[in-house]
C-alpha cells in the first residue's frame, strides 16, 4: 500500500475523517482510564518547525511518547534547514531514518514538495493555507460537545485564514453548515472555496451577525496569523466590528459552544468574557490536539481496517 500524507482535510475520505475522530475518542477513554495503548514502539516522528508552536508541538510530541514511539524536534536553526538544504533533498534523508514526518511552515507548495520526495507520511501542522489537524480535534470537541457533524451550524468570525480554509473542507466533507463572516478581501482562499462552489451549505456574509444567528458552534481564530505581522495595524482597523463578544454570543442558540483555536488576543477577535465565560470549550479543544494526533499518527504510520 502506498505511503499517505495529510496535508489538508481533504486528503481524508469522509470515512476516514469519522473513523479517526472515532479512534481518537477511544484513546481518550483509554488514557483516562489509565489503559495506555503503544502501537507505536520503536517509531519516530520528526518535526519541523517554521513557525512558532505549543499546542501542536508538545501534542505531537507527547502523542508519539504516550504511543511508545519518539519524536525529533528540529529547529531550522540548527539544522541543515536553514541554510538553505533543498526541500526535496531533507525529504528523501529523514525518510531513510523515520517513520513520518510533521511540517509547520508558510508555503502550502513546500509541505507538498517534501511529501512529493517523501517516501513516509507527511502532516501539515499548520501552513498559510491549511490547519487540519487542528479541524479534526475541533470536530471530536463538537462531537464530545453534542453537536452532529453533518448537521450542526458552524459561525466562523474573523479572518478567512488557514484555520477557516480547513473548517470549509470539513464542510465540503461532511455537509454540515458553515457561515464565515469576514470582511471584504478576507474571504477564504479561492482554491478552497471553488470546492464548495454551488454547495448550498457553505455561506459567506460581511455581517457576523448573521452568521452566528441560531448557530450551534462559533468559531474565531486571530486577525493576523503568524507571518502576516507587517499588517497587523491595518487587520486591526479592518476587523472592527468581529469580535465575538458577549451580544453576538447570544444569538446562537442557548446550547451553543464557543471554540478558538488559540493563542488568542482577547479584546481582539474575542473578548475576556467570552473566552472565560461558560460557552467556551477552548481548553478542551487543545485537550484534543494530543488526542487526534495520536489517531492521525496511528493511521498515517500503521493504517486502520
Ligand atoms: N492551535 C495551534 O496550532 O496552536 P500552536 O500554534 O500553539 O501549535
Ligand atoms: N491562524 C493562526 C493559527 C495559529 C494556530 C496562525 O496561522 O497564526
Amino acid at each position: 500500500m502506498s505511503k499517505r500524507d495529510f496535508l489538508r482535510v481533504v486528503d481524508f475520505s469522509r470515512d476516514e475523517i469519522l473513523k479517526v475522530i472515532e479512534r481518537a475518542a477511544q484513546l481518550k477513554e483509554k488514557t483516562r482510564r489509565g489503559e495506555m495503548e503503544c502501537p507505536l514502539i520503536g517509531k519516530t516522528l520528526a518535526m519541523i518547525f517554521q513557525k512558532s508552536s505549543t499546542r501542536t508541538r508538545v501534542s505531537f510530541e507527547v502523542a508519539m511518547y504516550q504511543m511508545g514511539g519518539i519524536s525529533l524536534f528540529l529547529s531550522p536553526q540548527d539544522t541543515q534547514i536553514g541554510r538553505g538544504e533543498p526541500v526535496k533533498d531533507t525529504a528523501r534523508v529523514l525518510s531513510r531514518y523515520v517513520d513520518a514526518v510533521m511540517i509547520r511552515t508558510y508555503e502550502q507548495e513546500e509541505v507538498e514538495e517534501f511529501a512529493r520526495y517523501s517516501s513516509v507520511p507527511v502532516i501539515n501542522g499548520l501552513t498559510d493555507l491549511h490547519h487540519p489537524c487542528q479541524i479534526l480535534g475541533d470536530l471530536l470537541t463538537a462531537k464530545e460537545f453534542g453537536k452532529d457533524l453533518f448537521s450542526m451550524k458552524v459561525a466562523f468570525v474573523g479572518d478567512g485564514n488557514n484555520v477557516a480554509n480547513s473548517w470549509v473542507e470539513a464542510a465540503f466533507r461532511l455537509g454540515f453548515e458553515l457561515s464565515l463572516a469576514c470582511p471584504e478581501g478576507y474571504d477564504p482562499h479561492p482554491q478552497v472555496l471553488s470546492l464548495v462552489e454551488g454547495k448550498e451549505n457553505v455561506r459567506i456574509t460581511r455581517d457576523p451577525r448573521e452568521a452566528v444567528t441560531g448557530a450551534d458552534v462559533i468559531y474565531t481564530d486571530v486577525w493576523t496569523s503568524m507571518g502576516q505581522e507587517g499588517e497587523a495595524d491595518e487587520r486591526l482597523r479592518v476587523f472592527q466590528g468581529f469580535t465575538v463578544d458577549d451580544d453576538l454570543v447570544s444569538l446562537a442558540r442557548e446550547d451553543a459552544i464557543v471554540m478558538h483555536c488559540l493563542p488568542a488576543h482577547r479584546g481582539e477577535e474575542i473578548t475576556e468574557s467570552v473566552i472565560e465565560g461558560e460557552r467556551s470549550v477552548v481548553f478542551d479543544q487543545a485537550e484534543n490536539r494530543l488526542h487526534i494526533q495520536k489517531a492521525i499518527l496511528e493511521f498515517l504510520i500503521k493504517g486502520i481496517d
